[in-house]
């Protein structure tokens, strides 16, 4: 049985068709109309269209980062797009006429991962993604963890500073202020404002304003004001874990999202500062922190998976 999988990005719109061992067997690419969230529906569509030619589709699952509701229809809100209550299922089956599920990204992602990736043979795993923010997603017991009223697990909004930073969902220091990509720039462009002795590398590459491929790059160069931004991010993950592990108890996290390409230069660090800093260290064994295995796709593949056992 085949399905589509959906992943929508801030800056393109993949999807792939998915055969029942989570192998991608097609794939379309589309950039996603970033201003205009009313036309994503139908940029999905467009996709959709394009890989069900001449193929026998059963259903299609699209990730969404933002907080979809129980019934897994509407994008009640999204805190870094203009998602505000928007019908995006009954929108794309409309245009398609087939079953659509939406999903919130992290949680495609973390069921891609339990399923076919990095979790296999975990029963107890925390998904954590980090890009423009951080999405978590939960899978215990080979089930995936929706809370309530399907918002569970969004994690990079709990608090982790006080009259910190202000987040893109209207509350004041979130997690994903501290520990996200736009987080890894944001550090980045701080120590080099005040401190640009540092980060001689990073302005000769950057030119104008620092973007996050330039401190990946930077970092690649030994750049020090990149590698202690990374290193800022790297402490705040671990440290969020650890709080994530004294709450959950999970036998591993993994790690993905965009940032996670350039885990050279904090996971290990993340690593340590988790260990450093969970409660009970010592007494309890460490839930080991792996990289997600199936890169830029766990988000459709997860999609599709879902909108299979839908
Ligand atoms: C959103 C989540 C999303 C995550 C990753 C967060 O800002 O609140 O819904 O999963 O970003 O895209
Ligand atoms: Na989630
Ligand atoms: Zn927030």
């Amino acid at each position: 049985m085949l399905t589509i999988g959906v992943d929508i990005g801030g800056t393109k719109v993949a999807a792939g068709v998915v055969d029942d061992d989570g192998t991608i067997v097609a794939q379309a690419l589309k950039p996603t109309p970033a201003d205009r969230p009313d036309q994503v529906a139908a940029t999905v569509a467009e996709v959709v269209r394009e890989l069900a030619q001449d193929r026998e589709i059963e259903a299609v699952g699209v990730g969404a980062a933002g907080f979809v509701d129980e019934t897994r229809s509407i994008v009640r809100f999204a805190p870094n797009l203009a998602w505000r209550e928007e019908p995006l299922q009954k929108k794309i089956s409309g245009l398609i006429g087939l079953p659509v599920v939406i999903e919130n990204d992290a949680n495609a992602m973390a069921w891609g991962e339990a399923r076919f990736g990095a979790g296999r043979g975990q029963s107890h795993i925390v998904c954590i993604t980090v890009g423009t923010g951080i999405g978590g997603g939960f899978v215990f017991d080979g089930k995936l963890f929706r809370g309530h009223w399907g918002m569970g697990a969004e994690l990079g909004h709990m608090q982790v500073v006080p009259h910190g930073r202000l987040c893109g969902c209207g509350q004041i220091g979130c997690w994903e202020q501290y520990a996200s990509g736009n987080a890894l720039v944001a550090e980045a462009r701080h120590i080099a404002a005040v401190q640009p002795k540092r980060a001689e590398i990073l302005l000769g590459l950057a030119g104008g304003t620092i973007e996050g491929e330039e401190v990946t790059e930077a970092a690649r160069l030994g750049d020090e004001a990149s590698l202690l931004a990374f290193a800022s991010i790297a402490d705040w993950l671990g440290q969020g874990m650890a709080d994530l592990a004294a709450v959950l108890d999970p036998g591993c996290f993994i790690v993905g999202g965009g940032v996670s390409r350039a885990a050279e230069f904090f996971l290990d660090r993340t690593r340590e500062t988790f260990a450093r800093r969970l409660t009970g260290r010592g007494h309890r064994p460490l839930a080991e922190i792996r990289l997600a295995e199936l890169g830029a796709s766990a988000g459709v593949v997860g999609a599709a998976d879902l909108a299979r056992l839908r």
